[in-house]
């Protein structure tokens, strides 16, 4: 059970680009990542498009003022020349923006924690993979709904075999809130969004399905996708060609098969993030709606709610918790443990302690590369009519 005491040696010297006043998830990063106060310290920030804003913002935070920068160029080239200058950054920037802050950050010597979808193309994960590599660094990828504690128990249920031989893979990332164009026109999080130039190839594949992909690799590392097939629409017209809705149906390469639901347009829907593992002899499934819950159910038996935190639950799952039971619990926690492993491959990195990175189970530059992967072959699916392409 997690406690708050100390990890890893002191906390990092931590800065965020983006995140700033009117930003939708930069208050979940600062959460997620000083919940324990052990392990991040935010000490310096570019926090927003408009300098000034995000200057009175960051010192609003009780970051110093000559630590919040215009701009990221300008706080790497600074903060280097700190004795006490930032270690890693958070970037919190929409999507067009991601990959060459990274690869600054990379090359500024910094550790690169980076919201998803990563990149736009495999080849520049890829490419940022080997600098980080080169450059001794952690990179890491925000998919803030994975940390959840219950997340590792389904893991540890399908690598024990307690579902039997793997079947299928539903899975489900849905909401209603773009059923109509209003946020288009007025939210600056939402213009973006569908304007191809900055969110990239997708809308909904790369805003909500790459999370909820993320999430079946890591409970079913076993099944490597083979091929997908992906159908997609722009109910909202002035969305084309990004989808606000996907369907698509997924082949593993062992024969099991998956289907994944993304769509922004499930109107009434107010958050439907679902993922249901089906075995041979048994099905789990969880639901954001009752995030402290998991179905088992076992055929042929009465159906079981495994609750969070209690003792029946396997070790891998309990060494995440931080409530214990009687104490309901939701997404700040799952963030605050995708920091805190974020934190210690660093500090692993930092050390050459390879043999805690190589058992360290987080969302990597691998799962990002893995999440282009997944829109870029969903889309060239998609725009071929929707057809069986290999997913390469
Ligand atoms: P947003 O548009 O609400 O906020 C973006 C923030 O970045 C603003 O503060 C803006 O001023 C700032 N910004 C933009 N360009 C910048 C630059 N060049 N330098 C410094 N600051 C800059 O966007 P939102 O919704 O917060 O999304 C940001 C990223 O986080 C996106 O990649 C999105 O996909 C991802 N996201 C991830 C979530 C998760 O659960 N992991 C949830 C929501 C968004």
């Amino acid at each position: 059970m997690l406690n708050g005491e100390r990890k890893i040696a002191r906390p990092l010297r931590w800065a965020m680009v983006g995140g700033g006043r009117t930003a939708n998830v930069g208050y979940k990063h600062r959460q997620g990542a000083m919940r324990d106060n052990t392990a991040f310290q935010l000490v310096a920030g570019a926090f927003d498009i408009d300098a000034a804003r995000g200057k009175d913002f960051g010192t609003n935070l009780g970051v110093d003022p000559d630590r919040c920068y215009p701009d990221y160029q300008t706080m790497f080239r600074e903060e280097a020349k700190r004795p006490d200058g930032i270690e890693v950054v958070t970037v919190a920037t929409p999507n067009s923006t991601h990959y060459e802050i990274t690869k600054a950050a990379l090359n500024a010597g910094l550790h690169v924690i980076c919201e998803k979808p990563l990149f736009f193309e495999v080849a520049q994960g890829e490419e940022i993979k080997a600098l980080a590599e080169a450059r001794n660094k952690i990179v890491g990828v925000t998919y803030g709904f994975s940390g959840s504690q219950l997340m590792l128990q389904m893991r540890e249920m399908v690598a024990n075999g307690d579902l039997g031989e793997i079947r299928m893979v539903e899975l489900q990332y849905t909401h209603g809130f773009n059923a109509t164009d209003v946020g288009d026109k007025i939210s600056e999080g939402q213009k973006w969004r569908v304007d191809p130039k900055i969110a990239g190839p997708s809308f909904v594949l790369g805003d909500l399905s790459t999370h909820t992909f993320y999430m079946s690799e890591l409970i079913c590392p076993q099944l490597k996708v083979r091929q997908v097939l992906c159908d997609r629409q722009s109910f909202i017209p002035s969305r084309a060609p990004l989808e606000d809705n996907a369907y698509v149906l997924i082949r593993y390469e062992n024969g099991a098969v998956g289907r994944l639901w993304a769509s922004s347009v499930n109107a009434g829907c107010m958050n439907g993030h679902r993922i249901r593992i089906i075995g041979s002899k048994a099905s789990i499934e969880f639901s954001d709606h009752q995030p402290n819950e998991l179905l088992y159910e076992v055929q042929g038996q009465p159906i079981q709610k495994m609750i969070r935190a209690m003792p029946y639950l396997y070790d891998a799952c309990n060494a995440d918790e931080r409530l214990g039971a009687l104490h309901a619990e939701g997404l700040i926690e799952s963030w605050a443990n995708i920091y805190l492993k974020f934190a210690i491959a660093i500090d692993a990195k930092n050390r050459g302690d390879e043999a805690t990175l190589k058992n360290l189970v987080y969302p990597d530059i691998d799962a990002g590369i893995e999440g282009i992967r997944w829109v870029q072959n969903c889309v060239k699916s998609a725009n071929a009519g929707g057809v069986w392409v290999d997913f390469n």
